[in-house]
């Protein structure tokens, strides 16, 4: 079993969903049933298994269902039919009481409009979920100071929402998340609103914080680009319904269709594209294939950061795995050819 797990969720907006529900159930589409019924499907047979620590993310265009999907994690929304379950435990089983110690305990939410206080200081925002839990007022401003310096904002802590910028704004909305310790971070097209230098650095911090804190995190984006940086899963979401869950590079090499295909279309590839995948695997048996002269890269190295080398270096690369042992050979027209492909 998986930490999160999402079990045929189907859900249907408006009044009376069960002929809705019927039909979607047979397979048929979010616009044919929309005719018949005067209903919307926000999701159709969504099933979802995520690991603890992975960053998820979830992709698609607007409409698609992504912020249906989020709300049900946390249960702003409940489902027409189907299952949530978190490390096995079905939140639409719990009371009330139990669901809200579960939202406290352990989720953390960052929503693309920021949602702070206006009328508190960054530290108060920082600290309010720690307030809401009762937690005294020093430990909660220490833990808030701390989280604050953390996501690169210290010296901000009296300041007001409205004196800061949309990306320390969004700052504080990641600290504000992160103080309660959640083991979960709902994150819905949270860099959407940012101006798309802040929104890289945005994305550079989260993924450093990541790095160190592990969480699981749910991440929703309508940008492949951005999905392609952070996810080390993607779900793409059209009309409610699941079309492909991967990692980015099968997202990119084998779209499951042409919707997902007209997003790979313009991305970049070399940065998606690793050493790992593009190599010609050295078998075991075999290991003096490759050559000592050759330079070695590592089998995460992205397409980017070898083509500089793949081009010094014409004769051959040596691609090692984290033990630094020698996994994988490449040579300049293996590298210039994944580039063309
Ligand atoms: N409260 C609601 N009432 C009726 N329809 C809704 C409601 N919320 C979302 N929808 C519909 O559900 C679909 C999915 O919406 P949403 O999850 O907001 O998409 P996304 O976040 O991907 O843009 C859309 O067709 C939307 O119009
Ligand atoms: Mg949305």
């Amino acid at each position: 079993m998986s930490y999160i797990d999402i079990r045929n969720i189907y859900k249907i907006f408006g009044p009376n969903p069960q002929k809705a529900l019927t039909l979607a159930q047979k397979g048929e589409n979010k616009n044919d049933i929309l005719t018949q019924t005067g209903h919307t499907v926000g999701l159709s047979n969504v099933s979802l298994s995520i690991e603890q620590g992975e960053t998820f993310v979830v992709m698609g265009l607007s409409g698609s269902g992504k912020s249906t999907l989020i709300r049900h994690l946390n249960r702003l929304i409940d489902p027409t039919a189907g299952e949530i379950l978190f490390g096995g435990e079905n939140i639409l089983n719990m009371t009330t009481a139990r669901l809200n110690a579960f939202r406290r305990a352990k989720l953390g939410m960052v929503f693309q409009r920021f949602g702070l206080l206006p009328h508190c200081t960054v530290l108060d925002n920082v600290a309010y979920g720690l307030k809401i839990q009762k937690t005294d007022r020093q430990k909660r401003q220490d833990a808030a100071r701390k989280w604050i310096e953390r996501v690169g904002l210290a010296g901000y802590e009296d300041s007001f929402p409205d004196e800061l910028s949309g990306g320390m704004q969004q700052r504080v909305g990641l600290a504000r998340a992160l103080t309660t310790n959640p083991e979960v971070l709902l994150m819905d097209e949270a860099f959407s609103a940012l101006d798309p230098l802040i929104r890289s650095d945005m994305q550079d911090e989260l993924m450093k914080l990541q790095s160190e804190l592990h969480k699981t995190i749910v991440f929703i984006t309508h940008d492949l680009d951005e999905a392609l940086k952070l996810g080390d899963r993607i779900a793409i979401l059209k009309d409610g319904a699941m079309i492909q869950v991967g990692r980015p590079e099968e997202i990119v090499m084998k779209p499951a269709d042409d919707y997902v295909r007209a997003f790979t279309r313009d991305i970049n590839r070399s940065r998606v594209l690793r050493a790992k995948t593009l190599m010609m695997p050295i078998d075991d048996n075999t290991q003096q294939a490759g050559s000592g002269d050759w330079p070695e890269i590592a089998a995460d190295m992205r397409l980017e950061d070898i083509l500089p080398i793949a081009i010094a270096c014409p004769a051959g690369i040596n691609v090692v795995n984290h033990k630094q042992q020698r996994i994988g050979t490449l040579s300049k027209d293996q590298v210039i050819a994944a580039l063309a492909a």
